[in-house]
């Protein structure tokens, strides 16, 4: 009996620390993201992100020079107008978090591996992107679902042009609406955007992996002595 408990702990400490790990040892799968993350020497943009970075060096190239019209082959530009700087910026800094930041991969999604579900992103970044997009046109609510393609893959209007402030109510429908269930927005324990210095959300996945831990602790000691208290009930 002994034994066995020194094993859970001992299971349990090392699931805790591999969790504590899950947010920033890894990239999202596929192709849109490097094997592992490692540091970028040489970044034109997101280099917030270069000690430990999920993109590389190239890719961010065509987030540096302003006004970017495509990433990829995806239009920020279906409607034939540039976006405004000031949203642009804002822009910028959702795309270096999913393409390069290193804590992504704690909000895999289960569904789409190569994305992200319910990111929690802070509820002051979503209001200033909104009143930094809000007079920007666009022609889709949901970026992922609401385009028609070209053949050669390029994103183009199936609905009107009109301002984001027509497509988004607020800061909080921005933020989930647009990448479509990327991300939450919330005020606590969130997802900062722009940064300087050293990374605040490994901070974040960090405590958020210790709860997940701390819980599968609680229910695998729980698993272990609920039946072994009803034994020793049985027995006498
Ligand atoms: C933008 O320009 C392209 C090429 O001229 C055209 O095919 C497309 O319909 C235009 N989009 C809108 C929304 O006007
Ligand atoms: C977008 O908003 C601006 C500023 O509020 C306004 O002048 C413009 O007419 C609006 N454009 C559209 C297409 O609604
Ligand atoms: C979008 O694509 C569909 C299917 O190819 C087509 O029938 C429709 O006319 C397109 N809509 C626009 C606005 O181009
Ligand atoms: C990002 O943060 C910097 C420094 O605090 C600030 O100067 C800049 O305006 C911010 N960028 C945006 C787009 O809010």
């Amino acid at each position: 009996m002994n034994t066995v408990t020194v094993l859970v702990v001992a299971i349990s400490l090392f699931m805790i620390a591999n969790a504590a790990h899950k947010g920033h040892g890894k990239c999202l799968p596929g192709d849109k993201h490097k094997e592992s993350p490692s540091g970028e020497e040489s970044m034109a943009a997101c280099k917030s992100y270069k000690d430990a970075s999920c993109c590389t060096s190239d890719f961010t190239k065509q987030l540096a020079t302003s006004p970017v019209e495509k990433v990829g082959k995806f239009s920020w530009t279906p409607c034939n107008n540039t976006l405004s700087p000031k949203c642009e910026a804002f822009m910028v800094m959702v795309e270096c978090f999913y393409r390069c930041s290193h804590n992504t991969y704690f909000w895999k999604n289960p569904d789409y591996p190569s994305a992200i579900m319910k990111a929690p992103v802070c509820a002051s970044f979503c209001n200033g992107w909104f009143d930094a997009c809000k007079d920007d046109l666009t022609c889709a609510k949901n970026w992922i679902t609401d385009f028609n393609k070209t053949e050669t893959g390029v994103n183009t209007c199936k609905k009107p042009c009109k301002n984001f402030s027509d497509y988004f109510t607020n800061g909080k429908d921005l933020c989930e609406s647009m990448w479509g269930t990327s991300f939450v927005y919330k005020e606590t324990d969130c997802l900062q955007m722009n940064f300087t210095g050293p990374n605040p959300n490994d901070d974040l996945v960090k405590r958020l992996s210790e709860k997940s831990g701390a819980l599968f602790f609680t229910v695998s000691l729980a698993a272990l002595w609920i039946p072994l208290l009803f034994t020793i009930a049985f027995i006498y």
